[in-house]
């Protein structure tokens, strides 16, 4: 285990998470609706057949001083009303441009800010949007992100009655000491009570979401949090490595003051619970998501197909390019990324005015398309074969190479630390060297810049 501290000490530097090839950092605003619509046309007949919709809902009744998601404190239900609304209405307008008699819905999932903190007549109809646009395939994903603080027996069986077969509940932490500092409601219920209700209503997969590196965390406190949630045993589970920003979200300044766990200590949390949950039989995906050896994730981690998106991981089965809906969402296609305005009420007026709300993107080119392919099979299956990637773009294995500017001096660190091997034109990391996954994946960005952009650390 001191071993594996040292190495991952090490490599803890700056860096892109890559839940998107270029980084959204790299998004502007030059890209505007009418280029939105032209890839949406186009998304048709490129890349994947599947549609994933991604939903965001950002108000929160009570801001956590940890967040670094794009919310906003509770607004009255006439702009929840509004912002609905637009959200139907956005969904009425990419549906226009989308071939959605052929191209099946795989993947639905609704992210925050708290989705479960909306009355339910506001869910039911951006539910009944999606069901009356689209078609939703046999074995669709649709999940929503929850705070256990808005979770009771009536909306649990609520949430399932209205088409969601996933939970995402953000424990964050069990010690209530950890919660309170970090001005986070409790949950509603006892948490076993929870876990058995939402099991009983349907739901097929429960995750849990995890942060340690929080004020008044330690290695015990944080190892007896992981050991309830392995008692409680949802089907996945993430430890997030607390990232702060302040620069960037001046509310974590609050932490400061508090006092943060030295990256020592968060290190030894990170390695303790994964220990804790590779021990109890949980299967590590990446760095810090488990899941449970029959769940989907793990069998495609196995068989080498696990996919990601700004969503987190998933399989190629439910994979498809991601239609994002509501303020701050992501458009994920083939060959570009559209992000719409971040700020609410902008967004209200932009969607109730032109139908469209971009704020900013990013069109890939085809070098850019190609790293991008390497740094998911990177970061997702730990294995790089430079020969397959170059017959899916029909170029040679060689050329790829030399579009992610691919050199063996970059990799001999990696390669002396036993943390990965290459035969030919195959690379293959080892389960070591997936902990420092980022560091590699740096290795095949032509375009990374630590210096200029202000990434969190890669640990
Ligand atoms: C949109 S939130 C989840 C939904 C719901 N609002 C909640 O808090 O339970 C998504 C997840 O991001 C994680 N998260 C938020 N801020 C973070 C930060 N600064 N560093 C690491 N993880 C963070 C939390 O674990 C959280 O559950
Ligand atoms: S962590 Fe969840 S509940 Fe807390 S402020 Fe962020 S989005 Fe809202």
């Amino acid at each position: 285990m001191e071993k594996l501290k040292q190495l991952l000490l090490k490599y803890n530097r700056q860096g892109p998470r890559y839940t998107s090839y270029p980084p959204a950092n790299f998004f502007h605003e030059k890209f505007t609706n009418s280029d939105l619509i032209s890839h949406l046309a186009t998304s048709n007949s490129n890349g994947s057949e599947n549609i994933s919709i991604y939903i965001h809902i950002p108000f929160c009744s009570q801001r956590c001083h940890f967040c670094g998601c794009n919310t906003t404190l509770f607004e009255n239900n006439d702009v929840i009303d509004r912002y609905i609304n637009c959200v139907i209405k956005e969904i009425q307008n990419y549906s226009k441009h989308l071939d959605i008699k052929n191209r099946k819905v795989t993947q639905v999932h609704w992210g925050g800010g708290t989705p479960n903190s909306i009355s339910r007549k506001f869910i039911t109809k951006v539910m009944n949007e999606i069901h009356k646009t689209f078609i939703i395939g046999e074995n669709a994903e649709i999940a929503i992100e929850c705070n256990p603080a808005y979770l009771d027996k009536e909306e649990i069986v609520f949430l399932r009655e209205s088409g969601f077969n996933r939970i995402s509940v953000g424990i964050q932490d069990f010690n209530t000491k950890v919660l309170d500092t970090v001005n986070r409601l409790h949950s509603k219920l006892p948490h076993k009570e929870l876990i058995e209700l939402i099991r009983e209503a349907g739901f097929t997969g429960v995750n849990y979401d995890f942060i340690y590196g929080l004020p008044y965390q330690t290695v015990e406190s944080f190892n007896e949090t992981i050991k309830q949630a392995i008692e409680l045993s949802p089907d996945r589970l993430v430890t997030f490595s607390y990232a702060h920003v302040p620069w960037f979200m001046g509310a974590q300044k609050i932490l400061e003051d508090a006092g943060l766990p030295s990256p020592d200590k968060k290190l030894s949390m990170f390695l303790s619970s994964m220990d804790l949950l590779v021990k109890s039989g949980y299967e590590q995906i990446g760095l810090d998501h488990y899941a449970k050896p029959s769940d989907d994730l793990a069998k495609a981690l196995k068989e080498k197909i696990l996919h990601r998106n700004f969503q987190g991981y998933c399989t190629k089965e439910t994979t498809g390019q991601v239609y994002g809906f509501g303020c701050s969402s992501i458009t994920q296609l083939w060959d570009a990324f559209s992000q719409n305005e971040k700020n609410l009420h902008k967004y209200i007026k932009r969607i109730e005015a032109d139908g469209f709300a971009v704020e900013r993107g990013y069109a890939l080119s085809f070098n850019e398309r190609v790293c991008k392919e390497v740094i998911n099979e990177t970061m997702c299956n730990g294995i790089v074969d430079f020969e397959q990637i170059g017959s899916q773009f029909a170029i040679s294995a060689t050329e790829v190479k030399s579009i992610v500017g691919y050199k063996d001096e970059n990799l001999k660190e990696f390669i002396d630390d036993n943390l990965l091997v290459i035969n030919n034109n195959r690379l293959e990391i080892s389960k070591e060297g997936m902990m420092i996954v980022r560091n590699i994946a740096m290795a095949f960005d032509p375009q990374l810049n630590t210096e200029g952009d202000k990434y969190s650390k890669t640990i």
